[in-house]
């Protein structure tokens, strides 16, 4: 059975916005888009930007280094020079309480 780790309080991440935790290590990206919580790695797959320094317009993230998009829901590389789709991971949020649970 896969573990969900606790990562943050739903109140510290606003609607729209991008919070960068640790988990295990990893560095990991949150964000919020439209009250829904997505997790994903916080380095970009181009030379390891740090996704959560980008902006979010909706579910779309831009690295803040060379402008590359993905799409926070699925990872998908919708803009380049990023070649590559994000690591996302599942979320469970729990009264207040965000949690991701990374591969084993
Ligand atoms: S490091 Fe993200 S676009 Fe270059």
């Amino acid at each position: 059975m896969t573990d969900f780790i606790k990562v943050a309080k739903v109140d510290e991440l606003e609607e729209g916005a991008l919070l960068a935790v640790e988990v295990d290590g990893e560095p990991i990206c949150l964000a919020r888009v439209n009250g829904d919580v997505c997790a994903f790695t916080d380095n970009c797959t181009h030379i390891s930007g740090p996704l959560n320094e980008g902006e979010l317009d909706g579910d779309i993230l831009t690295c803040p280094w060379h402008g590359a998009q993905f799409n926070v829901r699925t990872g998908k590389v919708v803009r380049g020079p990023a070649r590559q789709d994000i690591l996302t991971y599942p979320v469970k949020v729990e009264d207040d309480v965000i949690l991701v649970s990374l591969p084993d």
